[in-house]
């Protein structure tokens, strides 16, 4: 049965009572920050704010939502960018996770560290290393996204092929259930058989079958050399091939291999100031390459020498003498990323295909977004050491709203196609949310579908959590 829109004023006024100490916003003002995303490109009036501030508020808010069929959607640092977290206009109770920011316990001899979910990923990084250990999950907005949505997402980002995604580096999870119940599977055992491995079932739901307060997490030793380069090529398939011999030659010691096509590097030398040409001259394709280690190898006489045994494939190339600039290296990414829409919207996918076909899949990609929209601007980078790429879409200066969607349409259409035809993803890291619901909904087969809205119905038979994100809105049941 769905969750009904309940009377506000009412709801309110309970809601306020089950939150201990005042967690619930509910005036327009305050309630803003809630109700857009990152990107500003989704937009949702929240009924409500409530903000617990522990696991038992937690419990005790779901308990309230669960009996009276009230709609809730669960928000972290709001970078997910598919409309997943952002409140169904005037109709869902924003639940935030900012209050839950605390970092439990790290351990450097179990490699682990518990958080809770509202941590904002950089600082729980940072307790990792003033630990000396790494938590790798590494992408552009770790300053402001939070543990419960890298976990609800499965979030890459830039060291996922040396370290995995975040589901990879989950040991284990305390979420709080639809119904108020908290499932404790907090734990950082590194091996464990024992039965299901439920963990696995939150992680990357996107808020649909639970509230993941906290989330134990594998640590790494921290690297004490840290060696970065940025090199020019011919083609994107000069990059992969490149890669193939980086994971060796490198002996896998690569945390990023990083992919970006002309066009985006000369939007971040747009910024003018000291982004000029990065190399002697242009190039079609540039790679930034990281590697990092401890102990005693040298890691700058190991890459210099490899990158020495590769130039057949890489034209140009710097390797950053300091930290400091290798850091600089990595802003021609970071401005791109901030800038690729000029300010206003463009379309962002985020597909994968097999490594090995990544190249012709750029390749096909572009030329059927060429063919079919040749005012389109494509801004094309991304982790091709995962075959994980962001086939971007700038409309032309000046294009009215309406025909900035047509074009979004058509793009989207065109580039998935591609993707279906090497058998690849269409959301390889930013998930379903309500953006990609169609283009995933259409391409779902009936078992994953019977079996996803059977775990639906089982964990949220009430159908209050995150409704419409993933499965369809009205109800799961309705897909059968
Ligand atoms: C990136 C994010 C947007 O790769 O996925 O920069
Ligand atoms: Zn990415």
């Amino acid at each position: 049965m769905n969750a009904v829109p309940p009377n506000s004023a009412s709801l309110i006024a309970a809601l306020a009572g089950v939150l201990s100490d005042g967690g619930l916003l509910t005036e327009a003002e305050d309630m803003a920050r809630y109700s857009r995303d990152w990107s500003g490109d989704h937009f949702g009036r929240p009924l409500a704010v409530a903000r617990p501030s522990s696991v038992e508020d937690m419990s005790a808010l779901m308990r309230h939502c669960h009996a009276e069929r009230i709609p809730v959607v669960p928000q972290g640092g709001l970078t997910g960018l598919v409309g997943a977290a952002v409140a169904a206009d005037g109709n869902e109770v924003v639940v935030s996770l900012e209050r839950m920011n605390r970092i439990r316990s790290i351990s450097p001899i179990d490699f682990a560290m518990v958080v809770e979910a509202g941590c904002i990923l950089e600082d729980a990084k940072r307790a990792a290393e003033e630990s000396d250990c790494i938590l790798p999950i590494t992408f552009g907005a770790q300053g402001s996204c939070r543990i419960g949505g890298n976990v609800a997402t499965n979030a890459g980002g830039f060291n996922v092929l040396r370290y995995g995604m975040t589901r990879d580096l989950v040991l284990g999870l305390e979420v709080v259930l639809a119904d108020g119940r908290i499932w404790n599977g907090l734990k950082v055992l590194r091996k464990d058989n024992r039965g299901y491995d439920l963990k696995q079932v939150f992680i990357g739901s996107e808020g649909t079958l639970g509230i993941v307060t906290a989330a134990a997490l594998k640590l790494f030793p921290r690297p004490t050399q840290i060696e970065t380069a940025l090199v020019g090529l011919r083609s994107v398939e000069d990059a992969m091939a490149l890669y193939a011999r980086a994971r060796r030659g490198c002996s896998d010691l690569l945390t990023a291999f990083e992919l970006i096509l002309r066009g985006g590097i000369e939007i971040t030398m747009r910024e003018g100031k000291d982004f000029h040409e990065p190399l002697g001259k242009p190039y079609p394709a540039y790679v930034l390459i990281e590697v990092s280690s401890g102990g005693l190898i040298d890691l700058k006489d190991m890459l210099l020498s490899f990158l020495a045994g590769v130039e057949d494939l890489v034209e140009d190339g710097i390797v950053a003498s300091t930290r400091a600039q290798g850091e600089r290296l990595w802003l021609y990414r970071e401005i791109m990323v901030e800038r690729q829409g000029r300010g206003g919207r463009y379309l962002r996918t985020d597909v994968s295909v097999p490594i090995s076909k990544l190249a012709d899949f750029v390749t096909d990609a572009l030329f059927e977004l060429g063919r079919a929209r040749p005012d389109a601007l494509p801004v094309t980078y991304g982790h091709v050491g995962d075959g994980n790429i962001h086939l971007n879409v700038v409309p032309p200066e000046g294009m009215a709203a309406e025909a900035i969607e047509h074009l979004f349409e058509e793009a989207e259409a065109e580039i998935f196609a591609v993707v279906d035809r090497y058998g690849g993803s269409i959301s390889a890291e930013h998930g379903i949310g309500r953006v990609k619901q169609r283009a995933f909904l259409d391409r779902i087969d009936p078992v994953t579908l019977d079996l996803a809205a059977g775990i639906k119905d089982a964990i949220d038979p009430r159908h209050i959590l995150s409704n419409g994100r993933i499965l369809a809105s009205a109800s799961a049941l309705d897909y059968r």
